[in-house]
């Protein structure tokens, strides 16, 4: 079949984008910087003239997804050898060349610190036919005054770039460098933008942003810019993701507890429940500081919602280190966590030891997380029945049309009927039902 493009496609943009929220930022600067280009974004690869495919890295799964999706998409060029095609972000930046060389239908190999090259990239390429791979800005902030539109009520900003905690298992400090944090009042001219164009939320992003301000003229830290983000007119609503507990500190506890702007949510992933495998992984705490830590969060806020993410069959975690993480989400009882099997990532430190937790044992420990905290986040959204809750509309709801959805400050997702309510509102709900993911109710 051969597909030929109108005029009005031939600087249309396919953009597929693999990965964490960082990664969903990137993409958005991305179209950002194309779009000033003169491209728009098209919904369907067969009309566009450009294909863009950001990837992620952190587990084999997530890299190979990116690999076949790069090979589907590059099919496309067989009928049409004017499309180029752009394979960029994480797996990009840790395969370079070879990624050029083995898929002869990649025009462009992007590192996570060269993604503002990509409209010259595709100049380059449209013009002389050549094909690169660029992967030399690791460092580098590319997007550090380049402004996105907010696509709903909720928008991100990242406040730093890289990772250098070096977590045992984690490819992140290869792919995305160094951690480097960006000055505080850039970060407030892009949330000033962001409100300009209806943002209500801002959800500040970083790998650790707890260690936000090392390297920085000034001694700013995460509570501090914190403070400084809510005070910008507009804002309504403050998030962060994601938080190290080996520096989660008092002056955050205390700045979530006194702005009014920033939600009772934390995301603090404790990875394990066993202190001789924290140790392996290079976490920096036992589980006692971090219960220590929880206890101080829940006791300044006693509503917070606290969520987290656990690694299953790390080298060398025994039966006995795994009932101890079984035991830890007993007691801190979560409201919900994202759990992994663990995947080797060379050059990620644990890529060298033995991968010795066989795959069925590691996908039973899996099953019996999720068994356990199914329960537990039942027992919470349980919890809610009754009480008003405040939300941000985003939408329509997937189940009925006829109602909206939206989150809770918590972070709960919540499907209600509505009186008089659009996106982008802040409204009250009364909380009737509980369900395994969501909470359903009322306008009220
Ligand atoms: N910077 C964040 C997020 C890192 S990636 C943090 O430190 O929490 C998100 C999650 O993926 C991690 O928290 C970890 O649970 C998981 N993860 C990272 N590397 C992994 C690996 N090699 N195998 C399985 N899960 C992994
Ligand atoms: Fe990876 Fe650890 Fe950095 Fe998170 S803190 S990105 S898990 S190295
Ligand atoms: Fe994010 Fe995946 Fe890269 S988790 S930082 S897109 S490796």
């Amino acid at each position: 079949m051969t597909c030929s493009l109108n005029p009005e496609d031939a600087r249309g943009v396919y953009l597929k984008t693999f990965g964490c929220q960082m990664n969903e930022l990137d993409s958005a600067k991305m179209l950002s910087l194309l779009v000033a280009h003169g491209y728009r974004r098209v919904d369907d690869p067969r009309q566009a003239s450009l294909i863009v495919i950001n990837t992620c890295s952190v587990r084999e799964k997530a890299a190979q997804k990116a690999r076949s999706e790069l090979g589907r998409l590059a099919r496309f060029k067989r009928h049409r050898p004017e499309l180029v095609i752009a394979y960029v972000g994480c797996v990009a930046q840790h395969e370079g060349g070879a990624a050029l060389a083995r898929e002869a239908g990649c025009d462009i190999v992007l590192g996570t610190g060269d993604l503002d090259q990509l409209p010259q990239l595709v100049q380059r390429v449209k013009r002389h036919g050549s094909r690169l791979a660029l992967t030399d800005g690791l460092g580098r902030d590319p997007f550090a005054h380049v402004l996105h539109e907010p696509t709903g009520p909720s928008a991100f900003v990242a406040v730093m770039r890289g990772c250098d905690n070096y977590c045992s298992y984690c490819v992140v400090p290869f792919v995305r460098g160094p951690e480097v944090s960006r000055p505080r009042p850039q970060i407030l001219e892009e949330v000033r933008h962001l409100v300009r164009g209806n943002a209500r939320e801002i959800v500040l992003l970083g790998q650790n942003v707890n260690s936000y301000g090392k390297g920085l003229y000034s001694r700013l830290r995460f509570a501090d810019l914190l403070r400084s983000v809510a005070a910008v007119p507009g804002v309504e609503r403050v998030r962060f993701v994601t938080s190290h507990p080996k520096d989660l500190d008092s002056a955050l506890i205390r700045a979530m507890a006194q702005v009014p702007q920033v939600c009772e949510a934390i995301h603090l992933p404790v990875q394990s429940g066993s202190d001789r495998v924290l140790r392996r992984m290079n976490r920096g705490y036992s589980t006692q500081r971090y219960e220590e830590l929880i206890a101080e969060l829940r006791e300044s806020l006693p509503e917070v919602v606290l969520t987290s993410d656990l690694i299953v069959g790390f080298p060398g975690e025994t039966d006995e280190d795994f009932e101890r993480t079984c035991e830890l989400i007993e007691r801190v009882r979560f409201a919900d966590f994202f759990s992994f099997i663990y995947s080797p990532r060379a050059p990620a430190r644990a890529a060298k030891w033995e991968d010795d937790v066989p795959e069925p044992v590691k996908l039973q420990r899996l099953q019996r997380l999720h068994k356990l905290q199914r329960p537990i986040t039942m027992d919470h959204h349980r919890a809610l029945i009754g009480h008003r809750v405040e939300v941000l509309v985003s939408g329509t709801s997937k189940l009925d049309p006829a109602h909206l959805k939206g989150r809770t400050r918590g972070g709960q997702i919540v499907n209600f009927v509505p009186q008089e309510a659009r996106v982008g509102e802040l409204v009250n709900v009364l909380v009737c039902a509980a369900h395994a993911n969501s909470l359903s109710g009322k306008q009220c």
